[in-house]
């Protein structure tokens, strides 16, 4: 029998759970608190677990995995197949920024359903998709549909690498670029440590097993707004076929203009030694500002790779958008021409498919019609949120606190806040304390008990569904959350400021 085919699997009991928390009771409890709550999700995890299909992208938890089975989802709101009903502050990773299954997107769709093409066919909906990223995006001549956003940048980097006809790729410590070699080295892990001296660069090292070996002649690792990569770049200009950034890397979400100075000295040093500059704006894209982080910065790039695109209806369409001399390496003049004169090969058998595109094309052009207001509407949940919290924060003595930015990914925060120019390292150091890993699992866990939906971290990425109503439940579920955590001394010592009177 198949495992797949087993409906028979059950949930984990709460015995062996209990196994997974160890000595930690505080865990023991809540743990048993939500699994109460979700019989049906675990026993559908568990069986995703005997069958392989447990991937991260699905079930993206510290152990115990306890992942909520979704059944429906609308705007801000999500019911999981236990019929619990949650506000969403996932939001398919802060992609959702019109909140699930957006209307203008679902119309768009419904009206193609029955009689749109499938793979392989070329429509009007195609050039008005790319003329549309053309207008929106900086110094994009031409645009290259695909579908998720580790694809657009692998296509990208090949696009240099032809375009040049060197191999050696900058990228930057602890940035991931999505799941292929130059996406996923230094993406993870603890960081090489800087040392007192000048910093020489980073050795190319694997997140994670599998992957193929890359030498340091096919990747230079730097570090992020810091005068070495600049050096670096110098040093090994002949050999570079591309650098690429993330404008606003993770641990800078708060801050997303503070390496302005940093990445225009970027530009000018590709620019000087004629080495593509590629931005990785699968989550700046369309958010930071309409025309992404080129445009919030004033900085443009030879190429911008864009994703994240539709994911509010899980329809995946990304692009990447840039200079004509380089894209033109792979525009197509007829495969067999294509061949004969050694073109870049970009190309998959559901590329540019007809329902990503209309749905991908609805979605911008609701955002260019209406960005100021969809804007707005986020940008003042996100101040709401902000506020309430610190007066929370000033009342309890919890150092809780929002971090990001509304156009970008947000999370809650225990303790100090990190400064304006902190660094990977800063970022890996908070993260490998086991107490505050543990308060911000137990928060999460809370949170859920209380409607609250949000993955491990926990995330507080907010959508324009949202509503004002949403905002004061996910403030009061926050508060009582910490409160009960306070009580019983699980908010970690050294993350809590001293009593205010
Ligand atoms: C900055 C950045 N680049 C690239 C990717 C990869 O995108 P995808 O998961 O669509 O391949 C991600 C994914 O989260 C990302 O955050």
């Amino acid at each position: 029998m198949s495992l797949t085919a087993d409906p028979t699997a059950t949930a984990p009991d709460l015995a062996s759970l209990d196994a997974l928390c160890g000595a930690d009771a505080a865990l023991r409890e809540l743990v048993r608190s939500v699994a109460r709550r979700q019989p049906n999700s675990l026993r559908l995890s568990h069986r995703a677990h005997r069958a392989a299909t447990s991937l991260p992208a699905n079930l993206p938890f510290s152990p115990p995995v306890l992942p909520i089975c979704c059944e429906w989802a609308q705007g801000a709101r999500l019911r999981d197949i236990d019929g619990n009903e949650y506000i969403d502050c996932h939001l398919s990773y802060s992609a959702a920024i019109l909140g699930h299954n957006p209307p203008p997107v679902v119309a768009a769709v419904r009206q193609k359903l029955a009689g749109g093409v499938g793979a392989g066919y070329f429509s009007a909906e195609q050039v008005e998709l790319t003329e549309l990223v053309a207008e929106l995006v900086p110094g994009a001549d031409r645009v290259g549909l695909f579908h998720t956003g580790g694809e657009a940048i692998a296509a990208s980097v090949r696009l240099a690498r032809a375009a040049t006809g060197r191999q050696l790729i900058a990228k930057f410590e602890g940035s991931y670029h999505g799941s292929h070699e130059v996406g996923l080295y230094n993406s993870a892990g603890l960081p090489e440590a800087v040392g007192t001296g000048p910093v020489t660069g980073f050795a190319p090292r694997p997140s994670g097993s599998g992957l193929r070996l890359l030498s340091d002649a096919e990747l230079l690792v730097l570090p992020f707004d810091h005068e070495a990569a600049l050096t670096l770049i110098t040093r090994h200009a002949a050999d570079l076929a591309g650098v690429l950034v993330d404008p606003v890397p993770r641990y800078r979400t708060h801050a997303p203009a503070a390496a302005r100075e940093f990445l225009a000295a970027l530009r000018a040093v590709t620019a000087e030694h004629g080495i593509p500059l590629i931005f990785d704006e699968v989550i700046t894209g369309f958010r930071l500002a309409l025309g992404g982080a080129q445009e919030a910065l004033s900085i443009t790039a030879d190429m911008a790779c864009f994703g994240k695109l539709t994911s509010g209806l899980g329809i995946p369409l990304t692009a990447v958008a840039g200079r004509a001399d380089l894209l033109d390496t792979a525009r197509t003049d007829g495969l067999l021409a294509d061949a004969a004169a050694g073109k870049t090969w970009l190309s998959s058998t559901n590329q540019a498919n007809h329902l990503a595109v209309v749905a991908a094309l609805a979605q911008l052009r609701h955002l260019r019609d209406n960005y100021p207001e969809i804007v707005d509407r986020i940008s003042g949940h996100h101040a709401v949120l902000r506020e309430r919290l610190a007066d929370f924060a000033r009342r309890s003595g919890i150092p809780v606190h929002l971090r990001g930015n509304p156009r970008h990914v947000t999370v809650l925060a225990l303790g100090a806040p990190l400064p304006d120019t902190a660094g990977y390292h800063d970022w890996v150091r908070e993260l490998s304390s086991p107490e505050l890993a543990r308060a911000l699992q137990l928060l999460s866990l809370h949170l859920r008990l209380r409607g609250v939906y949000t993955p491990g971290m926990p995330t507080m990425n907010l959508s324009a569904a949202h509503t004002e109503a949403d905002i004061d439940h996910i403030v009061a579920a926050i508060s009582d959350s910490l409160l009960v955590m306070a009580e019983q001394n699980l908010v970690p010592h050294g993350h809590r400021h001293k009593e205010q009177p």
